[in-house]
């Protein structure tokens, strides 16, 4: 395939509204597809939120903000991937609901459709196998806030083509992204790395080797970290911590990888970060 024009997202959560935003303001027609209809009017209104703030930075000028926004299309059925040259799926980091919409994808999307997964740490080889079109399956992981950070890991499965990673990079960069190419091993490179950290951070507030707001100011501070391992954690949201982490524990089988008892329990309590309002710290 030559070049992307219309692309699906599907999943309308942080990462999904966030990828919705940057290709729709990179002038692409966007479909973007949750079974929640609630959770596609709030995904219009954060992303129409998000711009913005960018108009009021100047990066973003009222008209190109309009255009953009007009360019989003909402769908609550995965058929509106039907006309998608670029599928990106961005649903919850569940291993078994991501092979059924790649399923389904597979017979829905055009024959010539690159499909990608936002997946932060499942096996791209793994979601491949369940369509007809392994070639053309690919890891596209965007980091959040997707509008913000310059970064897209691009992940080659077992199959995947060099011409399906050529043309996915070519999509990234014309966001204004920067790609790195990770293999297909737990966790990529990104949450390989970064989750045994935010662990760690976890592992010091149970153990009481610090307070929550000295563990992150260390960080900060100490190591120039835009912000602390705590509110990072908060951000990214804790109960896909802890899926990523149980993936990098399972797929690499190391113990150093075990999740801390502290994560799971505010996990097991509801308290998932800022989109409960509520992880490490309070954003009420
Ligand atoms: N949309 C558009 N613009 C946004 C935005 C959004 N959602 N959020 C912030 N911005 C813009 C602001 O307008 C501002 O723009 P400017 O530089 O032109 O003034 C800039 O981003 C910085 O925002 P703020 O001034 O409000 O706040 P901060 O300076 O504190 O930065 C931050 C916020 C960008 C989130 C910064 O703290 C940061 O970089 N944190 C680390 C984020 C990170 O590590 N992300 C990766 C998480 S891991 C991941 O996503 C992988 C997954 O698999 C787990």
């Amino acid at each position: 395939m030559a070049e992307i024009r219309s692309v699906a997202v599907v999943g309308a959560g942080q990462m999904g509204n966030g990828i919705a935003h940057v290709f729709a303001q990179a002038g692409h027609p966007v479909t973007l597809i949750d079974v929640r209809a609630e959770a596609l009017e709030q995904a219009r209104a954060t992303i129409a939120g998000n711009m913005d703030r960018q108009v009021r930075k100047g990066t973003l000028s009222g008209e190109d903000r309009h255009a953009a926004l007009e360019r989003v299309q909402t769908s609550t059925e995965l058929a509106g991937a039907g006309s998608a040259d670029l599928v990106v799926e961005a649903a919850t980091e569940n291993p078994d609901l991501k092979f059924g919409i790649f399923r389904e994808l597979d017979g829905i999307a055009p024959r010539h459709a690159i499909l990608a997964s936002n997946t932060s740490s499942i096996s791209i080889t793994e979601i491949a196998a369940r369509t007809s079109r392994p070639e053309q399956v690919i890891g596209m992981h965007f980091m959040n806030p997707v509008p913000v950070m310059k970064l897209v890991e691009i992940i080659r499965g077992l199959a995947t083509s060099a011409e399906t990673a050529r043309v996915v990079t070519q999509a990234a960069e014309k966001l204004g992204k920067t790609v790195a190419e990770a293999n297909d091993y737990p966790g990529f490179v990104s949450n390989r790395i970064l989750m045994p950290m935010i662990n760690e951070a976890v592992f010091c507030l149970m153990e009481g080797v610090a307070e929550r707001e000295a563990i992150d100011t260390v960080m900060k501070l100490g190591m120039n970290h835009p912000m602390g391992p705590l509110a990072l954690a908060d951000l990214v949201g804790l109960d896909t911590c802890l899926a990523i982490l149980e993936v990098l524990h399972t797929g690499l089988g190391d113990p150093k990888y075990r999740p801390c008892p502290l994560l799971r329990k505010y996990v097991a309590a509801g308290k998932l970060g800022r989109k409960t309002g509520e992880g490490f710290y309070s954003y009420a």
